[in-house]
């Protein structure tokens, strides 16, 4: 499908496809609610500005838009697991769909003029080597006043399909130091910077170091709060929300991850993390998170 498309317009929607770098194909989405851009690899989105208000995602300015390597911000998509795999620790952290090419299996405006992109991943030759199941992995977007994100896994296999995983959303904040994460208080964590447990007592969390924790939690509801905007999150049947900021150090030890970087990001990501959960046979499991900017 997205070979023909390269260009269409309406009154209310203009789609672009466009090659990043020479590489990554991707399309620009403009409708009068939002401006949206998605990549076929990793079915990753880097750019969500809905009407009136500015960029909510974060995109590293060194990000590589080149194949089989993760974008740098924005929404990369973690499947099968989250992390390093549980049992092979020298397979890619984070699964590989955000390094496989998705095909675009359907596009559609509603009367609201929201738009639904949605992409699917199946399984392959490739992915039997790391991880022997059929699957089809579907990610929904849909892109209006608020950005929704859901991830369906369907279990194709006969045997019970373990899984981890994250839509890892990187959102542009104006100073790390001065913004507040709201929604979290009572709520344990699992730390994984100094490998042990911890419980969130106060109603805001606040960032002056590295940060790298998994909260359990399920169908939350958070803010991020900033100078320029207060981004609405909401979860629906996640087990996990983690949240990450790299700080000075580790921004220095990632080539596409600017030294000050840490100061204009903060990963609040909706996920199946620890334990991995098992998808029955022809089931299908969802992962929704849901972004608004207030
Ligand atoms: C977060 C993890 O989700 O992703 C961190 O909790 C990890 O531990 C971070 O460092 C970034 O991972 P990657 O593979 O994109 O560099």
């Amino acid at each position: 499908m997205f070979d023909t498309i390269e260009k269409f317009n309406t009154n209310t929607l203009n789609i672009e496809c466009n090659q990043r770098d020479g590489h990554l194909d991707y399309l620009v989405i403009d409708t009068p609610l939002a401006h949206a851009e998605v990549h076929l690899q990793g079915a990753h989105l880097t750019s969500y500005i809905p009407k009136a208000a500015s960029e909510v995602l974060w995109l590293s300015p060194l990000a590589k838009f080149e194949k089989q390597i993760a974008i740098r911000g924005g929404i990369p998509i973690c499947w099968p697991w989250f992390g390093k795999h549980p049992e092979y620790p020298q397979l890619a952290q984070h699964g590989f769909a955000r390094n496989s090419r998705f095909k675009l299996s359907n596009l559609e405006q509603a009367d609201d003029l929201s738009v639904t992109v949605t992409m699917t991943l199946s399984s392959s030759d490739i992915t039997f080597e790391g991880f022997p199941y059929s699957f089809l992995l579907t990610v929904i977007f849909v892109i209006g006043e608020s950005l929704s994100v859901e991830l369906l896994t369907e279990n194709c296999s006969n045997s019970p399909m373990p899984i981890s995983q994250a839509i890892h959303s990187y959102f542009s904040v104006d100073d790390i130091v001065k913004t507040k994460l709201l929604g979290l208080s009572n709520h344990s964590y699992w730390d994984q910077l100094a490998l042990k447990e911890g419980k969130q007592i106060d109603s805001e969390l606040k960032f002056d170091q590295e940060t790298d924790r998994i909260y359990q939690t399920s169908n939350a509801h958070l803010d991020v709060i900033c100078d320029r905007h207060r981004i609405h999150i909401e979860q629906e049947n996640e087990n996990a929300s983690v949240v990450w900021n790299p700080w000075e150090n580790k921004s220095k030890l990632m080539s596409d991850f600017p030294d000050s970087g840490y100061k204009h990001m903060l990963c609040v990501e909706a996920a199946h993390a620890g334990e991995r959960i098992f998808v029955a046979p022809g089931e299908q499991l969802s992962l929704k998170q849901c972004i608004t900017v207030r």
